[in-house]
């Protein structure tokens, strides 16, 4: 019915193109070609300039957006797409305009940052990385495109895949750690749930990989800092997810806020156009990232019309927010600044995403009414959530086996999060409906059932400034702050704790202490929970920490103190439900930390695979005057990259190489014995890492070079491969060229990045 109106309504010019378009198969490159070029003949570059312009709308505004007349805009022919709006009668009626009233009948891109999920939330991804379980977040991906497209949306700003290893930087919580190649299974993983196999079905959505590049490490861990960085790092540590995302058919690229060697990612040519599309092939469209064209006034690149022409030069197609584009790159043709070349090519790219989208073919064809009744939040996808989230938690401490609790007595939950539904979702989960997240108490009383009484209270604030707690809740993540003194607080907490046989403390983050612009320098507890903490430890019950966090957190003092600790980071809608799985051993932890954990704010950056210096510890040693150390602290993270306990316990046998050499034509086959030595089945993530040991350059004391979850029922053993081939030992050498040396190699196999087997082999 609906198409009938548009073939009715489009004016004549492109009517003849949208009756073209419906019969054709979106994968066929060159009747996208042709079919394209025909629309492009048709465009003034006023409207091709429109294309590349991206307008915020619906409720989030951050930064400096202005909300412009986007409904005069469009049918003006001045907007490519829309972002953050949701909900299928508001985006088809502004789809209709576009396609209706515009002059070229082009339809709009309707992009959001569905991050970790839509309305069905899943862990923040940071804990998704925990679950080392590509399938599951696949899946995640899978079901956040599915509902994000029943509302209307086909476009998502996600995966982040910037590796971080400064956990002072808020964002750490949207990425997948400190690891590369993890980072990349992450980020093809993500693109494949969210883009499918056929892209131009109306349950897919398209990826947007960001922040390109190295937003993960701006210094002093603050957001949006300056990054500087060696090209040998860039290349070896840090670009190797992006690529991935590439790799995998990201259909579109957001650009960073930071510098890149000294010019803004956003107008940097060399990272734009030699890097991604020339070295690695990419073929979508970039979009900068919300005002990071104007920002480069800021930055010191010149005024709008310069920034805007570097951009366009650099090879950033769209311009998200700024609207420098827009008001600049007409008369910047005109005076000779930038080629209409230049303006074609980023029309064009755009406008291919839109027909690969099969826009073309139906511009409603994520309108439907009836999909988000049937597809959005349904009880199949909050399942797959609650189990997803179980999966991410990592059981940092268990000592005596507190864990897990018996479903008797009473159990009291004490903490600012003990029972607050708006904060289980996380950061960046802007289409939640916060209020139907389960909270911890709330899944405690469903998982637990009637033989066990749960008392609750809050024990403290968050934090004792309220201002900081203010900053620290923000958009609608309110803990409530209570007015009472600290010391009535408290005194209600050792009340709970009297009746209670075990005492469960929720404390940590609120879920806006991590994310965009939640930076911070001091990564212990806030004083005053690590007050109401030690009070509880002090009444002798036993204890569990349930860690809410969105990064690494420094748990020195916890770890001495509390028996036993889970941290959950922020498992998303169902995340109260999942906790209660796991506390309850109906889950067995088996996540495992993409993240080290510092014993001090001053180790950071800290990561396992670090060089070696010429003065190196040697290992397990402490203080060594003359050595790379600290005075007031060993170079160890209190928790290590890859860690993770379980309810059951593994043990390794030795590793076995099949031979000791290979060519560069030949693979080495790696295996190692698994043995579930404990009373319960479990899951484990086996990691094995290599080390280069001779290099034309420097190369790191081990690397994550391939992973395996297995699942072991109790007793029982597994042995597990894993194929080292030549292009495995690939880095980019001194000239950036992607080799592999002939030289000896450890390997090494174990449950985390400190305890392992070792073997070695050589590269003839
Ligand atoms: C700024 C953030 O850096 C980016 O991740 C996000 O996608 C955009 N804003 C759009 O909301």
């Amino acid at each position: 019915m609906k198409r009938t109106i548009i073939k009715l309504v489009v004016p004549a010019i492109i009517s003849c193109v949208v009756l073209s378009v419906s019969s054709c198969d979106n994968s066929d490159h060159s009747h996208m070609d042709r079919y394209i070029s025909h629309l492009m003949k048709k465009m003034t570059l006023e409207e091709k300039i429109g294309q590349l312009n991206l307008p915020v709308t619906g409720e989030i505004v951050t930064g400096q957006a202005q909300n412009s007349d986007v409904a005069k805009k469009i049918c003006a022919g001045e907007v490519g797409g829309l972002f953050n709006l949701k909900g299928v009668s508001r985006i088809r009626e502004l789809q209709e305009l576009a396609v209706e009233q515009s002059r070229m009948g082009i339809p709009l891109l309707f992009g959001m940052d569905v991050i970790h999920g839509y309305k069905t939330v899943f862990p923040i991804p940071l804990g998704l990385s925990c679950t080392w379980d590509m399938d599951a977040i696949e899946t995640s991906a899978r079901i956040a495109a599915t509902e994000a497209s029943a509302d209307g949306i086909c476009w998502t700003f996600s995966p982040m895949v910037d590796v971080c290893r400064d956990p002072r930087w808020g964002r750490i919580a949207e990425g997948c750690g400190e690891d590369p190649f993890l980072g990349a299974a992450v980020a093809k993983a993500m693109v494949k749930g969210y883009q499918g196999r056929r892209m131009e079905d109306n349950r897919e959505i398209m990826a947007c990989v960001k922040h390109f590049a190295l937003y993960g490490a701006p210094d002093a861990g603050r957001d949006y800092n300056t990054v500087d960085m060696s090209r040998q790092r860039m290349f070896n540590e840090y670009l190797m997810p992006y690529k991935a995302a590439v790799d995998a058919g990201a259909g579109s690229v957001m650009a960073s806020f930071n510098e890149v060697d000294g010019i803004p990612a956003t107008g940097n040519r060399w990272l734009m156009t030699e890097v991604l599309r020339k070295q690695w092939g990419f073929d979508g469209f970039v979009v900068s990232d919300y005002t990071g064209i104007s920002e480069m006034i800021d930055h010191g690149m010149g005024d709008t019309t310069k920034v805007a022409s570097l951009a366009i030069n650099a090879g950033v197609d769209m311009d998200m927010v700024s609207e420098a584009y827009l008001s600049t790159l007409a008369r910047s043709v005109r005076e000779g600044k930038v080629s209409e070349k230049a303006i074609d090519r980023a029309c064009r790219s755009i406008l291919e995403a839109k027909y690969k989208l099969g826009l073309f073919a139906d511009p409603y064809k994520y309108c439907s009414e009836e999909r988000g009744e049937r597809d959005i939040f349904t009880d199949e996808n909050r399942r797959v959530a609650r189990k997803i989230a179980s999966e991410c938690f990592v059981l940092l401490k268990n000592e005596g086996n507190v864990l897990p609790l018996e479903r008797k007595g009473t159990i009291g939950i004490v903490g600012p999060l003990a029972d607050s539904p708006a904060n289980m979702a996380g950061t960046w989960s802007v289409a939640a409906d916060l209020e139907k997240s389960v909270s911890l108490a709330e899944g405690i009383r469903s998982v637990a059932g009637d033989m066990v009484n749960v008392l609750t209270a809050k024990g403290c604030n968050l934090m004792s400034d309220p201002s900081y707690e203010v900053r620290a809740t923000m958009f609608g993540r309110s803990l409530n702050r209570d007015g009472r003194s600290e010391d009535t607080l408290l005194k209600e907490a050792l009340q709970i704790a009297s009746e209670s046989d075990v005492i469960l403390a929720a404390l940590g983050e609120s879920s806006e202490m991590s994310g965009e612009c939640s930076c911070r320098t001091d990564l212990t507890m806030p004083e005053t929970q690590t007050r109401l903490l030690d009070a509880l430890v002090d009444t002798g019950k036993p204890v569990v920490l349930v860690l809410f966090t969105g990064r690494p957190l420094v748990l020195t003092r916890e770890h001495e103190r509390v028996q036993a600790i889970l941290n959950v980071w922020f498992g998303g809608t169902e995340a109260g439900l999942a906790i209660g799985d796991v506390l309850f051993g109906d889950v067995n932890p088996g996540g495992k930390l993409t993240t080290s954990f510092p014993k001090s704010t001053g180790q950071i950056p800290i990561h396992y695979n670090h060089k070696n210096t010429g003065r190196p510890l040697p290992d397990c040693a402490w203080f060594q005057k003359f050595r790379s150390n600290y005075l007031d602290v060993d170079n160890e993270p209190l928790y290590p990259f890859g860690y993770g306990l379980s309810y059951t316990t593994f043990q390794y046998g030795d590793i076995v190489l099949d031979k000791k050499t290979m060519d560069g034509t030949d693979e080495i086959q790696a295996s190692i014995v698994v043995t579930n030595t404990g009373e319960r089945d479990g899951h484990e993530v086996v990691q094995m890492y290599i080390r280069d040991l001779v290099g034309s350059v420097t190369r790191p004391v081990m690397e994550l070079k391939g992973f395996e979850k297995v699942f072991l029922k109790a007793g029982e053993s597994k042995t597990v491969y894993f194929r080292i081939s030549p292009d495995l030992l690939r880095f980019y050498n001194y000239d950036l060229d992607y080799v592999y040396e002939p030289g000896d190699f450890s390997v090494m196999i174990g449950g985390n990045s400190r305890d392992l087997k070792k073997a070695v082999f050589t590269l003839l």
